[in-house]
């Protein structure tokens, strides 16, 4: 067949979060306008992920170079993207970011009824020797009638509107869900646009590949080094990138189990509730997979600090449930 050279009814993703939000007969459009203003940050993250433009800020080869201090780092240029766009989209009042100590209220006439929890730009270690990095962000609705402040930041994952992540790796790609299924996005660069190619993702029931930082085994608890020892023993895939994007990109499309549990210096894990494991774990659920701290569903957390950390276990079911019957057992 001759095929066709240009798609010209391609599902790009605000043509599905427009469809998706025509459904619910009160939708105003507003989730779709954040979305897009979510994009228009990742969009520009990715060039930036990419160096495009580098040779104006270095000059060509054999010119003098500009020195490090006048390029922004990419961590600080993803946070004030992600905060300038969705200040301006008119959709969200509040914002927890991973680099801001505390939240961020929007100015009051560009107020909206979302509060967005994101990190601009994990996997900080990665982004010098170009390794995929990627932003997470999660969305809420407020419930309150107060003024904007903490407390309504403070959710627990099951009141997540939509999440979802970009991840900067051989492509760019968003994977977001509004609570329908997962649904996956490669940006076409020839167009500037995110177009369906993962349509309802989900995880296998069981996987192969175990993915942790096994640097730290000495510090496990014994649920965890019992269950490491187990894959072994049967001969497992381990992967373990050190981007938490990438590791779960991968766990939801090849299956298998992702873990950053506790250890015995840090009880909590290393990972962020708001803006790190409560995205994941929200979309993991949707794709049919779970997450657990090993002892409770993440989702179900009762935040009390925008910045709080917890262990996490997430995957394909069957491997996450073995996790879960160990700590049972050893508890
Ligand atoms: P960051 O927010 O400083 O980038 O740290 C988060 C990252 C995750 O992407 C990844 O899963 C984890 O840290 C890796 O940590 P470690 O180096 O301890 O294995
Ligand atoms: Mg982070």
């Amino acid at each position: 067949s001759t095929g066709q050279a240009f798609d010209t009814n391609s599902m790009t993703l605000t043509r599905y979060t427009l469809g998706e939000q025509k459904r619910i007969p009160s939708a105003t459009g507003d989730l779709t306008q954040l979305l897009v203003s979510i994009q228009t940050a990742v969009k520009a993250i990715s060039s930036a992920v990419r160096k495009a433009g580098i040779a104006k800020l270095y000059g060509m080869a054999g010119d003098v170079n500009v020195q490090g201090e006048e390029v922004k780092k990419l961590d600080v240029l993803a946070n004030d993207l992600f905060i300038n766009m969705l200040s301006s989209s008119y959709t969200t009042c509040l914002m927890v970011s991973e680099e801001n100590k505390t939240v961020i209220e929007v100015e009051k006439d560009r107020q909206g009824k979302y509060v967005v929890c994101f990190d601009p730009l994990d996997g900080s270690s990665n982004i010098d020797c170009l390794v995929s990095i990627g932003s997470i962000f999660s969305i809420y609705r407020k419930t309150t009638n107060t003024e904007p402040n903490v407390s309504d930041a403070l959710q627990p994952g099951t009141k997540i509107v939509a999440a979802g992540y970009a991840l900067y790796g051989s492509a760019t790609m968003m994977v977001i869900s509004t609570g329908n299924g997962v649904n996956g996005f490669m940006l076409d660069p020839s167009i500037g646009e995110f177009v369906l190619t993962d349509p309802n993702m989900r995880i296998k029931e069981k996987g192969k590949i175990y993915s942790l930082n096994e640097g730290y085994a000495n510090l496990w608890d014994p649920a965890i080094s019992e269950y490491v020892q187990g894959k072994k023993a049967k001969k497992a895939g381990a992967r373990y990138i050190g981007s938490m994007v990438a590791d779960v990109h991968r766990t939801i499309k090849y299956g298998g189990i992702f873990m950053y549990p506790a250890t015995s210096d840090a009880p909590k894990g290393k990972l962020r509730l708001l803006y790190e494991c409560n995205p994941m774990a929200f979309l993991v659920q949707q794709a049919g997979g779970m997450a657990t701290t090993g002892k409770m569903p993440i989702l179900d957390i009762a935040p009390t600090d925008i910045h709080q950390r917890t262990p996490i276990i997430l995957g394909s079911s069957s491997d996450v449930q073995e996790v879960i019957d160990l700590y049972k057992k050893h508890n």
